[in-house]
């Protein structure tokens, strides 16, 4: 079956935070390529056995039955090598919701906390609210691509109790190596920090690249790692408040769920089980296919920039469907260039700033949109007068 992306869905008066300038100080007539979340409908699988869920009318207390636990498990065996156990999981409303549990849970107020800046902005503001120490390693830019400051990192981890880390990373698309997973994971080893291995963005990797799930390089790394996943982003269910999160380590996992407990979560939410159960029990195809044009997405932005707008260049992506623009060669105040973009390109991204001082200079436009949205776009961005 061929899915079709290029379906244009109106998503004015449905609720989406992505969909309402007013409500967020911008103009009425911006076009919106700023948060994470995906233009494009959930597989029919999804959207069927939901509908399913819905008539039969009781949305009572729920849990994920074995079968659940089966479809997910085949899903990480089947992409990523990694066998997951029943007793690892835990079902939360949320990645971020899942950091705080876990920085909570294993850190003390005071504690340093590791962060590699640019990234999802959650994360500092995570280390912040929980009154932990921020130790931002940043990330190196240099010849259009990012790397780790290892000498850096290895003073900051020192001082940590933990290290969030953001596999595929966003906002500046690197997917990790199996070099600089285990290095970083080494150093944490040694300086005795636990790793929350955020790898929300998983299945958005470029067809060169391969995501690695951290805790399935070792069984050291497995021991100090509380990985973070969740269907979400993958089939654009982000609404739905569902995310699973696999810690092997007893004693580690016992604490996220006395933290969990101590925050009145108990049971996962009936529409969240049934989406994620049906999309990774049937979303492969679609997700394939996801994945193809988004791909011709980000080339197309590619070559539009170099033909059109030379000034702005995407930093190469290995993963997410994010592109990082550069657009320092602009030469205009990080602010400057946010309000112009808004202002006079009507165009909605997300500023560079919001994700580290490193973001300054730099726009985040998610391409996860039907290419005709995505063509009124870069029109929209080279009709801009930058003076
Ligand atoms: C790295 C990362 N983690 C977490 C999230 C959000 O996860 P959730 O909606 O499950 O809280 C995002 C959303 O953009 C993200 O990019």
């Amino acid at each position: 079956m061929q899915y079709d992306f290029d379906r244009v869905i109106d998503r004015s008066n449905s609720c989406s935070i992505k969909h309402e300038p007013l409500w967020r100080g911008k103009p009425a007539d911006v076009l919106p390529l700023w948060v994470a979340d995906m233009d494009f409908a959930a597989p029919p699988c999804v959207q069927d056995a939901l509908i399913r869920r819905a008539e039969h009318g009781i949305f009572g207390y729920s849990e994920p039955d074995e079968n659940y636990f089966d479809v997910a498990q085949k899903w990480f065996e089947e992409r990523f090598s990694w066998t997951v156990q029943r007793d690892w999981l835990t079902i939360t409303p949320g990645v971020v919701n899942a950091l705080y549990i876990a920085v909570r849970a294993l850190t003390e107020p005071g504690d340093g906390v590791v962060i590699q800046q640019p990234v999802y902005y959650p994360f500092e503001s995570c280390v912040r609210k929980t009154e932990r120490q921020l130790l931002v390693n940043e990330l190196v830019y240099n010849g259009g691509r990012y790397g780790i400051n290892f000498e850096d990192f290895e003073e900051k981890i020192k001082r940590a109790k933990m290290f969030i880390m953001c596999n595929p990373h966003n906002p500046i698309g690197r997917v990790w190596t199996k070099e600089e997973l285990t290095r970083m994971g080494e150093l944490c080893l040694r300086h005795n920090v636990k790793v929350i291995a955020d790898e929300i963005h998983e299945d958005f990797v470029f067809p060169d690249r391969r995501h690695l799930v951290f805790a399935a390089l070792n069984q050291d790394f497995a021991d100090i790692a509380i990985t973070c996943t969740s269907p979400s982003k993958t089939f654009n269910l982000a609404g739905l408040l569902h995310a699973n999160i696999f810690i092997s380590n007893k004693n580690l996992r016992e604490k996220f769920k006395e933290e969990y407990a101590r925050c009145g979560l108990s049971q996962p939410g009936v529409m969240g089980l049934a989406a994620c159960k049906a999309a990774y029990q049937g979303g492969g195809e679609w997700l394939k296919q996801l994945l193809d044009y988004l791909a011709e997405n980000m080339s197309l932005l590619k070559t539009y920039l170099s033909d059109h707008i030379p000034k702005i260049k995407l930093v190469e992506p290995e993963g997410t469907y994010l592109a990082w623009l550069d657009c320092n060669e602009l030469g205009l105040s990080p602010q400057k260039l946010d309000e112009t973009l808004t202002q006079r390109g009507k165009l909605w991204l997300s500023a560079g700033y919001t994700f580290g001082q490193g973001g300054k200079g730099f726009e985040r436009m998610n391409v996860a949109c039907p290419r005709i949205v995505l063509r009124n776009a870069l029109e929209r961005l080279k009709s801009v007068d930058w003076k």
